[in-house]
């Protein structure tokens, strides 16, 4: 504890960083998924004014309390708020913490293989619509040890990289990974809408059909808006806390939102372009990725290397976030416990690792559900955390802003970096106000829905 905090070295690190977080497994696999299952561009544009109007002020509201603080979420609520109640705001982050990356480095695991995949000419001999795509995605699942064994090298990665600590691991690697991603995303983009055949795939992304918007889909969208920026968690206020009063939140803020969004529409043109121009269902849910892509890529001319591009961007998408999962939970030792870094992230990196390994093993008949349920527990983690705990997490840290906190302090912090900053209070409140009414809104949709 007598040790100095660790800082962000420069501005574009701690950005880098923090859309690292953001740019994740939520842009690339889910968001295509979910806006070809729910309408196509209307949910695009709902899910974008959730952004703004729900993402915004949680995520300055997280990235505020970090800084003040300088401290974990348990001891960023503990401290700001005087009481002790306010603590389990942040154990439910780390708690969330802990239960997203248990699933999220599973699916990671299935990023390298499938880069493996590509590499290895797998997909040469997939046809369109074919089943042995499908095939070869579930025997891949179904198996007891190899996808447990990919989800251990991804987690290993992560652990190394969170070890050498926040300059040296985190920020150095986002400095080289997020910019390799860019380049990568730039070049499926341009070989995406130069296929013949393109145009469908952005019109389905870009011109409302408000008709095919379903009230599950605006839950849907208002609950990726917080997955997609990492928000309800304390990732944000983790990595705010290794920042200096020097820094702008405000135009932080909105560069992290900016390249979220960009990338997640990019990763929609690079998707849909392609899913379009062979003719192929954009509805076809979670295996959009898995099962459709892998059929296309045989039928574009050099696609084995836009295969082994594709899911490799998939790979560093999923790395850089799930450093910022692991990140709350190290964070949380160091500062409260005392702990060194290395031996926190070695410890709890290694127990996130075995509860991931029982969730792999979850998909592929060895289900620790089984005798109560068909579910597995790999999606219990899956649905717990990102409809529940996330949301859950976001609505009380805008009520905490709003009734504990006070919106006038939020200001003044605001005002570190930004000196001649100037807010009517009422306004911001207005903003955390409606925050907290449309997430309040989700939670309860989605406990009806499970109800009823
Ligand atoms: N934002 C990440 C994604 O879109 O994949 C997921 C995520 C990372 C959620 C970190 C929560 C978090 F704290």
């Amino acid at each position: 504890m007598t040790k100095a905090r660790e800082q962000w070295g420069t501005r574009i690190g701690f950005i880098l960083a923090a859309a690292g977080s953001a740019v994740g497994l939520g842009n690339i696999w889910k968001y295509p998924h979910m806006a070809g299952e729910h309408g196509g561009a209307a949910f695009t544009l709902v899910y974008l004014f959730c952004i703004i109007i729900v993402g915004l002020p949680i995520l300055l509201a997280e990235f505020a309390i970090g800084r003040k603080t300088q401290l974990n979420p348990v001891g960023a609520f503990w401290t700001l708020s005087g009481s002790k109640a306010w603590k389990w705001v942040g154990f439910l982050g780390v708690a969330a913490a802990f239960i997203i990356l248990s699933f999220y480095s599973v699916v990671g695991g299935w990023t390298l293989k499938y880069s493996f995949l590509g590499l290895s000419g797998a997909f040469n001999e997939l046809l369109p619509g074919s089943e042995a795509a499908s095939q070869m995605y579930d025997a891949f699942i179904a198996k007891p040890f190899e996808p447990v064994l990919w989800h251990l090298i991804f987690m290993g990665l992560c652990i190394l990289i969170i070890a050498r600590g926040v300059k040296s691991g985190i920020e150095r690697w986002s400095k080289i990974l997020m910019p390799l991603l860019i380049v990568i995303l730039v070049i499926l983009v341009i070989r995406g809408v130069t296929l013949e055949g393109a145009a469908a795939g952005l019109e389905f992304l870009f011109k409302p059909k408000w008709g095919d918007l379903d009230a599950g889909g605006v839950v849907a969208a208002l609950g990726h808006s917080f997955f997609t920026i990492s928000l309800g968690m304390g990732a944000m206020i983790t990595y705010g806390s290794y920042l200096t009063p020097k820094s702008d939140l405000i135009r932080s803020s909105l560069a992290i939102i900016v390249l979220d969004t960009a990338i997640a529409l990019m990763a929609g043109i690079a998707i849909f372009t392609a899913v379009f121009a062979f003719g192929q269902d954009p509805a076809e849910g979670e295996g959009l990725i898995f099962v459709v892509l892998p059929t296309l890529f045989p039928q574009i001319p050099g696609g084995s290397f836009f295969a082994i591009l594709f899911f490799f961007l998939l790979f560093l998408a999923a790395l850089t976030s799930a450093v910022s999962i692991l990140e709350v939970v190290t964070a949380y030792f160091i500062d409260e416990k005392g702990w060194d870094r290395v031996r926190a992230t070695f410890l709890f990196g290694g127990v996130i690792a075995a509860v991931g390994a029982v969730a792999a093993l979850s998909m592929s008949g060895y289900n620790i559900l089984a005798p109560i349920t068909n579910f597995t527990f790999f999606n219990l983690l899956n649905v717990v955390s990102y409809k529940y705990m996330l949301p859950i997490g976001g609505f009380l840290t805008a009520v905490f802003v709003l009734a504990r906190w006070g919106i006038p302090q939020f200001i003044e912090e605001l005002k570190y970096g930004l000196p001649g900053f100037k807010a009517p209070v009422a306004v911001v409140a207005a903003f955390f106000i409606v925050a907290a009414i449309v997430v309040a809104y989700i939670i309860i949709q989605e406990i009806v829905a499970v109800v009823s």
